[in-house]
Formats: C-alpha cells, structure tokens, sequence
C-alpha cells in the first residue's frame, strides 16, 4: 500500500512535504544548531540546502511507499517537525524525528512516531529501526515509549556531522518487527 499524502492523530496532522515547505522547514528546526545536534545531516545554512532535502524526499515518495513526513499542529496549522519512513528495501525502513525547539516536551515525537509504527506493517514493512547518539536521553525514551526494543549498541557507527567534528560515534540500535 502506497502511505496516504495526510494523517491525522489526535493532535497533529502529518503529510508529505512539498517544495514550498522549505522556507518554513528551514526557520522552524532545519537551520537551528541545537535541534540538529544529533541528526544525521548537516545544519542547514541556507534554504537551498532546504529544497535540496525536499527534491530527495519527493524522489523517495515517488520510489518507495511512503516517505517523509512533515508534523503540523491540528490546532492552528503550525508547523512543529518531521518525522516518516526511509525505505532501504521494501521489507525495511529506518525511522526518525526532529522538531522545533518551543515544540519539545508536548509528546509530539511520541504522537508522531507512533503514527510511523501504525503506518509501517500496512506500507509493507517488517523491521522498523532507528538510531540515536548513546548520550541522547530523550530520543531512546521516545523510541521506548513507542515500543522500540533495544537491540544493541554500534560503536563508531555513525559521524554526527553537528557534533564536535571527528571520530564516528557509538549509537544504539532500536527495532520494531512486524
Ligand atoms: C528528541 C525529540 C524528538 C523529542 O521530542 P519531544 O516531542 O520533546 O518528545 P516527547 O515529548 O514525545 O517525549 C520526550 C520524553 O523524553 C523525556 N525526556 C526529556 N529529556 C530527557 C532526558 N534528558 N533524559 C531522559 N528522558 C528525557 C521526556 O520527559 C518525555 O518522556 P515522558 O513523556 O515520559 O515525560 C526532540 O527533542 C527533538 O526534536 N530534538 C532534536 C532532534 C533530534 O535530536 N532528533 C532525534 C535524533 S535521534
């Protein structure tokens, strides 16, 4: 099954970035040092590197089930962070989250990543993982509230491209199987 465009929870609405999202992508969390600390990708340090992302998630969507997903607020549309599905084949997808810095604390993550473990089994997927900075509290007991099993630690697994530059880092490993 192809992920619907839009989902709702009972806070948040979720749904398929467009190429006109990136002015706000960019001002809410993709420019922000501190949300991006322990993601994957470099901070963004114009819109452009923000449109590059989109151009990328558009070809994912169009290659895969689903995609990313941009999380906004039911109540008053703001836009509050991201979320969604990586397929790495159609059996196995990595999931994900960052969000705003006046969002954090609200349970949004948990809201949304929960919507992701929903949506997986019905796009196919059998092995939903994901992957934090061992020192990332938060992130872990988000993935733990929303049934994440701890599978492992993978030393020097990962470069967090904001984190002081250098070594690869040791993250753990947390997994869904459907
Ligand atoms: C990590 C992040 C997604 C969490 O989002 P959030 O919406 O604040 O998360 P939630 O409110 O759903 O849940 C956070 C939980 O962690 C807990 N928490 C917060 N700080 C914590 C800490 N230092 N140690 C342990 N738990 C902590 C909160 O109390 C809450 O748990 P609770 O509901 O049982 O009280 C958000 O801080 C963020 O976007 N950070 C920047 C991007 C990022 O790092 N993404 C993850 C990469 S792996």
């Amino acid at each position: 099954m192809k992920g619907p465009a839009t989902l709702q929870t009972p806070r948040l609405v979720l749904r398929r970035p467009r190429l006109e999202d990136a002015e706000a992508i960019f001002a809410r969390y993709a420019s922000d040092r501190e949300v991006t600390r322990y993601v994957g990708w470099p901070v963004h340090g114009s819109v452009e590197d923000t449109r590059t992302f989109l151009t990328f998630a558009e070809t994912e969507w169009q290659h895969w089930p689903a995609g990313a997903y941009l999380v906004f607020s039911r109540n008053g549309g703001t836009l509050l962070g991201s979320t969604g599905l990586s397929f790495e084949t159609p059996y196995r997808a990595m999931t994900g989250y960052v969000f705003a810095r006046d969002a954090w604390g609200q349970g949004y993550a948990t809201e949304s990543l929960r919507a992701m473990v929903d949506l997986a089994p019905a796009c196919g997927i059998r092995r939903l993982y994901a992957i934090c900075h061992v020192d990332h509290a938060s992130s872990s007991h988000v993935l733990e509230k929303c049934g994440f099993v701890r599978e492992t630690v993978l030393r020097r697994h990962t470069h967090f491209p904001n984190l002081a530059p250098g070594e690869p880092a040791d993250v753990l490993s947390y997994a869904l199987s459907f």
